[in-house]
C-alpha cells in the first residue's frame, strides 16, 4: 500500500527546521502557582487561571456534588436531552454579571466565536477584524465568506477609514476585536469603536476571554471597565479562564440569544456542558463578583512583576491585564530563555508563529492571584539570570 500521508514527512521537516515543531508538556498537578513536571517542582506563570479559581475549595465542592447529582455527562446537545436547570442558571447568571438580557452557553469559547460570526454575517457581508484578534475569531470570519477587513491593531482611526470607504454599501457590517489580547495582554479602545459601529451602522461583538475576573470592580470585564455595558450588542467571554472551569458564551439581548439557538450550528450540534463545569462556573462568577480582593491583590502583584522585569532591561509589552508579554524576537532565542527559566525553577514556554508574528516570539508570562511575594521574587530572579544568558549568547 502506498502512503497517502508521506507528504506531512516533509511538512513536518519544514516545521522543525523553522523552530517551530510542538510538543506537550505534561503537568503533574492542578493549575497551582507551583507545579511538578517529571517529578520536579517549577512555579507556574502560563496559566490562564487568573484567580487561582480551578483549585478554590469551594468551586471543587460545587463541582462534585453536581456530578454526584448529574452525573458525569450531559448525554445530548441542548435542543434534544442536554438542557438542565444548572444550563438555565448559568445562563440567567452571565447576563446578570454581564448585564444584559439574556446569554446563551457554548462547550468552548471557540466554537462561541466560530458559530456566531459565521452566523451573523454570510457571503455578502462585511466583518472589520483586528489584525491581533484571536484565532477563534479569525476562523469565525473565515467560515463565514465575508470579505474581511483586518485593521491594525488597536487603532480606530485605521478602522474609521475603511468604514468610510464603505459608507454607502448596504451589506451587512460587524465589528469585531478581542477585549483584552491574548498574547499581547492590551485593551482595545472599547468606547471609541463602539462609537465608530454607531456612526458607521455596524454590528459590534467583543470577545471578553481574559478581560473576565480581571478588569472592572465587580470582575465582570471591559465592557464594565469601561461603563458601556449598554453600548456592546454582542458580548462573547469564556468560562475557560479565570472563571477557571469550561465553556463559553453570547450575551446579549432576548433576540440575539433566540437567534443563535435557532441558527448557529456550533450549539445546536454539539453535546451540551456537563454539569460540573456548568456548577464550577455558578460559584466560580459568585467568588469574581463578591470577592473582590482577590482581583485587587492579582493587581497589585502585576504591577509589582512589571515593574521588576522592566528594571531588569526586559521589553515589556504594553498590557493591561494578568498576561504580561516579554518580547524576545526570534524563535531560537526565546526557547533558549524559556529552557533558562525552567532551569531555574520557572514555567512559561515560549510563544511562536502562528500564536504570534514572524519575529514577535516571546515570553507570555501570566500571573494568578494565588501566587505569593516571595514566588513572584524567585520569578524575576529567573528572569534576570535567562537575561544574561540571553545577553551573553548573542
Ligand atoms: C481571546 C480568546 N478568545 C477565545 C478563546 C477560546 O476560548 P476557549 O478556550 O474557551 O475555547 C481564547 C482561548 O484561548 C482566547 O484567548
Amino acid at each position: 500500500m502506498t502512503d497517502s500521508l508521506s507528504w506531512i514527512e516533509n511538512e513536518l521537516k519544514d516545521i522543525k527546521n523553522k523552530d517551530l515543531f510542538r510538543i506537550l508538556t505534561e503537568l503533574e498537578t492542578a493549575q497551582s502557582p507551583e507545579i511538578i513536571i517529571e517529578g520536579k517542582k517549577y512555579i507556574l506563570l502560563s496559566s490562564n487561571s487568573y484567580l487561582g479559581l480551578t483549585i478554590e475549595p469551594r468551586v471543587i465542592k460545587a463541582a462534585i456534588e453536581a456530578i454526584e447529582r448529574y452525573g458525569t455527562g450531559s448525554g445530548g446537545s441542548r435542543l434534544v436531552s442536554g438542557s438542565t436547570d444548572l444550563h438555565r442558571q448559568l445562563e440567567e447568571r452571565i447576563a446578570q454579571f454581564k448585564k444584559t438580557e439574556s446569554a446563551i452557553l457554548f462547550s468552548t469559547g471557540y466554537l462561541a466565536n466560530t458559530g456566531t460570526i459565521s452566523t451573523l454575517i454570510g457571503k455578502d457581508d462585511i466583518v472589520y477584524s483586528d489584525e491581533l484578534n484571536h484565532a477563534s475569531i479569525i476562523d469565525g470570519c473565515r467560515l463565514s465568506k465575508a470579505e474581511i477587513r483586518i485593521y491594525k491593531h488597536l487603532d480606530s482611526n485605521h478602522l474609521e477609514s475603511l468604514l468610510v470607504n464603505d459608507k454607502n454599501s448596504k451589506r451587512k457590517k460587524l465589528i469585531v476585536t478581542d477585549t483584552v489580547f491574548s498574547m499581547d495582554g492590551d485593551l482595545a479602545p472599547l468606547p471609541e469603536i463602539a462609537d465608530l459601529a454607531d456612526k458607521y451602522g455596524c454590528m459590534f461583538m467583543i470577545d471578553e476571554a481574559h478581560s473576565t475576573g480581571v478588569l472592572g470592580k465587580r470582575g465582570s470585564g471591559g465592557t464594565e471597565h469601561f461603563g458601556i455595558e449598554q453600548r456592546v450588542p454582542i458580548v462573547m467571554g469564556t468560562l475557560s479562564k479565570a472563571v477557571g472551569s469550561l465553556g463559553g458564551y453570547i450575551a446579549g439581548s432576548k433576540k440575539l440569544i433566540d437567534f443563535i439557538r435557532n441558527r448557529v450550528r456550533s450549539y445546536i450540534f454539539d453535546t451540551s456542558l456537563p454539569a460540573s463545569s456548568l456548577a464550577a462556573s455558578l460559584t466560580a462568577i459568585d467568588i469574581i463578583e463578591y470577592e473582590p480582593e482577590r482581583r485587587e491583590y492579582l493587581w497589585t502583584l502585576i504591577n509589582r512583576f512589571k515593574k521588576g522585569l522592566e528594571d531588569i532591561g526586559l521589553t515589556v509589552l504594553p498590557s493591561h491585564s494578568a498576561v504580561i508579554p516579554v518580547l524576545i524576537g526570534q524563535a531560537q532565542p526565546t526557547l533558549d530563555f524559556a529552557k533558562s527559566l525552567r532551569e531555574n525553577g520557572v514555567y512559561t514556554p515560549a510563544v511562536r508563529p502562528p500564536s504570534v508574528p514572524e519575529g514577535m516570539c516571546r515570553i507570555r508570562a501570566t500571573l494568578m492571584a494565588k501566587h505569593t511575594d516571595k514566588q513572584i521574587e524567585k520569578a524575576l530572579e529567573a528572569f534576570k539570570k535567562s537575561y544574561k544568558n540571553l545577553l551573553t549568547d548573542k
